[in-house]
């Protein structure tokens, strides 16, 4: 079964039973909820090992209520799981259809499909049901990949934002800028990380260029020849790219890949890529053959399983646009995505970041403010990441691909 299919399965008798025996009387009276407590920790850990993982992103609730009040309530758009915990059938409504519950039975969705309960099949009878719904707000971010802002403490504040998670970009998507299925983009509201966040995302050792994303300012020297280009007068693709592939554009990228080179480890030859994206773009990663947005991913084709090895080329940009541009990125590596997800053998990368945004749609994605004249150094094909374009202009950047260091040597002659 895929990780982003909707299904039905069941509980086991004794859970249920628990319920009744235990937690039932209980939570009428409001006397306590110890043993509502235990009896989620048994349900929490079948569930985990059974259907789904039970995440910190998750939480439980019981609807008691009638026959009538269920044709005219709504559950939250946020539940994800329903358990008929009742004695009698009941159904739910998902999308257009229809679904009956037996006792003891549940209905796991993905975030596409909503989920409502209708009545017992029994008119006389209360529904009970324990449904499980994504909590609200930010789940807390876990420790691993680092940012290195070579700038003030005041520009951290000033660049660096958290996304209150994600959701899928079906409803963004349109003729203009289609997504792939099943893509996922960030989600507003932004925050600004608090001290603890900071800690997480940047104290510890950069030195490791597969697991650290660097931001820094790059040398006037580089940036002169280009603004001799003009580029601020770029209105289309084919203009850009006549700029760039011109004598003066061929020679400025030419010393940027020199200065790049200095960068990369054991001076191994790094690959410059020009690249052009129309203004006010959400996404910027696309697939120019099938012509759709990713959203956020890692850098592999849809066909490749994911592996252990993380040793791959890692990718620098040099913001050439007029105006701010943004990355944006998953603090947590691919190593740390298979270690909380456990994926079966042979998943590819697209399916491990749905896998990922559908238990964890809380977690937080961090938007890095990349100014005109800004480099980024960054392992996209060991994190989740996008790219947000400029707003108002064309969205220009030179990317360079290689083995880049992310505690670059001395600058050599240039
Ligand atoms: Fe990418």
């Amino acid at each position: 079964m895929n990780q982003t299919d909707s299904f039905i399965f069941d509980i086991p008798e004794c859970l249920r039973n628990l319920w009744w025996e235990t937690c039932a009387q209980e939570f009428m009276s409001s006397s306590s909820i110890e043993n509502f407590e235990a009896f989620l920790e048994f349900l929490t850990d079948y569930l985990s090992l059974k259907v789904r993982p039970i995440t910190g992103d998750h939480i439980f609730d019981i609807l008691i209520r009638s026959p009538e009040q269920a044709l005219i309530e709504k559950l939250d758009n946020d539940t994800c799981s329903i358990i008929n915990i009742g004695d009698e059938p009941t159904s739910v409504i998902t999308g257009s259809k229809q679904c009956f519950l037996k006792s003891g039975q549940g209905f796991w969705v993905t975030d596409e499909i909503k989920l409502n309960p209708t009545s017992t099949t029994n008119e006389a009878v209360l529904d009970v049901l324990l449904c499980i719904k994504y909590k609200e707000g930010y789940s807390n971010l876990r420790k691993s990949a680092l940012l290195d802002l070579n700038f003030s403490e005041d520009a951290f504040n000033e660049r660096v934002l958290m996304s209150s998670g994600v959701c899928t970009a079906a409803k963004y998507s349109s003729q203009n800028a289609p997504y792939f299925d099943n893509a996922y983009i960030s989600r507003s509201p932004w925050k600004t990380p608090t001290s603890e966040d900071s800690n997480i995302l940047t104290t510890g050792n950069t030195s490791d260029f597969t697991k650290t994303i660097k931001v820094f300012k790059v040398p006037e020297e580089i940036i002169k020849p280009f603004q001799l280009l003009e580029l601020n007068k770029v209105a289309t693709e084919q203009d850009y790219y006549s700029r760039m592939n011109g004598i003066k554009g061929k020679r400025a990228i030419e010393k940027a890949t020199r200065y790049v080179k200095t960068f990369s480890i054991n001076n191994a030859d790094v690959e410059p890529i020009t690249v052009f994206n129309r203004p006010n773009l959400y996404s910027t990663a696309r697939d120019n053959i099938i012509e759709r947005y990713l959203g956020l991913h890692i850098d592999f084709t849809f066909k490749e399983t994911i592996s252990q090895e993380t040793h791959h080329p890692n990718l620098m940009s040099i913001n050439l646009g007029n105006e701010d541009r943004y990355f944006l990125y998953v603090n947590l590596t691919v190593l740390d995505l298979i270690e909380l997800l456990k994926p079966n053998e042979g998943m590819t990368y697209r399916r491990l970041v749905q896998t990922f945004f559908q238990l964890y749609p809380n977690y937080p994605v961090i938007r890095l403010k990349i100014n005109p004249g800004d480099a980024y150094i960054a392992p996209a094909m060991n994190l989740i990441h996008d790219g947000i374009g400029s707003k108002n202009s064309p969205d220009l950047h030179l990317m360079f691909r290689g083995y880049i260091s992310s505690s670059p040597m001395e600058l050599r002659s240039l």
